[in-house]
């Protein structure tokens, strides 16, 4: 789809080439500067990635000015209100809605596979009880590696299939797990006639010497956040998965690897980070003090949950997000919620403040769903393990993607070298 010529004119040597530029359906169009180095002998420089497009994608698409996303074309507003985890899963992956009986035998095929192997869950015992969840989710995932190996071939396009359904169904046993050995309770085995978010919350919720019931408030609320939570491009941990990906390695590694990139209070860290940082500020008093210390650059403090790389404007995700928390707090009783009333003041006297209207910073998805996963009785350290959950299918669908395509090559990206330039080896006994 090459429409135009981007020209290059390197004034030291007077050379002068046209680089094709290539437009998708939406958004900039890119410059194509695969073969600059093999015709000008130069790299280009881009650290942060803030200008740089590392593939080519039909999964998700952002408009970060005018806060618009969407997965392979739907609005994320109309997902929210209509769809289930499920049913957007599926269009991740394929591409396409599915219809009722695409949908159902996508759900049963998830269902088959939630139970994880029984070594597997001994892994747990070699974690402290307090190691953070992240941390055991991450390793129990690589693990699975191992378990699925010799049988994986990607190159298979069922096998990949198989993976995609496995790993989407166990992420959530794995988690519980990972829960469960932080309060010292038994595993909880998975329930095949629950949906996914109320068997995640029987996973999480239920012990052996009671009957446990889930409740169907919660586990719509987890279906909306996992929505919400399900893909958004190139992020850090998608372009990890990506990049791991690409030598060929076990997708359970490269899966585990994006959990890692995901950890980071810079990303998917950042929700757990909100509820410390709301209870450090205390009280809306304090709000002044704080957004005084955000703008002393020397006291390395931001406002965790405000921000994107890519939105300056609104993160759809976020308004749709603090609309939820409205109606869960309401319906489930707890309105007077005082970590809710303080993020509101907060983003209001941020909104209005210059720091945050110069920079265009807004509240993004982290800022509220910490609020409707305590309120749902998730504990704090384990919001980004939720997050994980949901972004599995995100992950998945972009390493289908990346494996399927018969162009795909080891990422590989080059770098601005500013070291010391050659010199000799100098003997141990000759040193200063
Ligand atoms: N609080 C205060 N100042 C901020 C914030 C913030 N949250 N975010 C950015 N800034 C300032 C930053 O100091 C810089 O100011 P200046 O130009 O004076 O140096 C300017 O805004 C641009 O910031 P940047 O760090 O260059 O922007 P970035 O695109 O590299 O970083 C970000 C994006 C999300 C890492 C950053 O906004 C941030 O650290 N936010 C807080 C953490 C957070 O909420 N992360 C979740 C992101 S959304 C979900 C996800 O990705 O998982």
């Amino acid at each position: 789809m090459t429409e135009k010529k981007f020209e290059l004119v390197d004034r030291a040597t007077g050379k002068k080439s046209e680089l094709p530029v290539r437009s998708g359906t939406l958004g900039p169009a890119v410059v194509d500067i695969s073969n600059l180095y093999k015709e000008h002998g130069v790299f280009t420089y881009d650290p942060g990635f803030v200008a740089t497009a590392s593939t080519e994608s039909k999964i998700t698409y952002i408009d970060g000015d005018a806060g618009i996303l969407l997965y392979r074309g739907y609005p994320i507003e109309q997902l929210a209100e209509k769809s289930t985890f499920m049913e957007v899963a599926y269009l991740l992956l394929h591409g396409e809605l599915p219809t009722r009986k695409q949908l159902d035998e996508f759900t049963s095929n998830i269902r088959y596979h939630t139970m994880i192997n029984e070594t597997l869950l001994r892994f747990f015992n070699g974690f402290h009880h307090n190691a953070h969840p992240m941390a055991m989710v991450s390793a129990v995932v690589a693990s699975m590696s191992a378990f699925y190996h010799d049988t994986m071939d990607i190159h298979n396009p069922r096998h990949r299939e198989i993976f995609a359904h496995r790993i989407i169904a166990k992420i959530p046993t794995i988690a519980a797990a990972a829960h469960k050995h932080s309060v010292g309770q038994p595993f909880v085995y998975p329930r095949n006639d629950l949906d996914y978010c109320s068997n995640m919350l029987h996973m999480f919720f239920a012990v052996p010497c009671e009957p446990y019931q889930v409740d169907p408030i919660a586990a719509k609320a987890l279906d909306l956040l996992f929505i919400l939570h399900a893909d958004h491009e190139q992020n850090a941990s998608t372009s990890t998965v990506r990049l791991a990906g690409s030598t060929g390695a076990n997708p359970y590694a490269a899966i585990s690897a994006g959990v890692s990139a995901l950890w980071g209070p810079a990303h998917g860290g950042a929700n757990e980070a909100v509820l410390n940082m709301l209870e450090q500020i205390g009280t809306v008093d304090n709000i002044p003090k704080y957004l005084a210390m955000v703008k002393d650059k020397s006291s390395h403090f931001r406002l965790m949950g405000f921000g994107h790389r890519v939105y300056k404007n609104f993160d759809p995700r976020a308004k749709i997000i603090r609309e939820m928390c409205h109606k869960v707090l309401a319906r489930l009783g707890r309105s007077d919620n005082p970590l809710f009333e303080l993020a509101l003041r907060l983003e209001e006297i941020a909104l209005k403040d210059e720091y945050f209207i110069s920079r265009k910073l807004y509240p993004n998805v982290d800022f509220y769903s910490g609020i409707i996963y305590s309120a749902i009785g998730i504990p704090r350290s384990m919001f980004t393990v939720m997050f994980a959950i949901a972004r599995t299918v995100g992950w998945v669908a972009h390493w289908q993607e990346m494996i399927s395509d018969p162009t795909m090559r080891i990422g590989r990206p080059r770098q601005l070298y500013t070291g010391p330039a050659r010199r000799d080896y100098v003997d141990l006994s000759k040193r200063g």
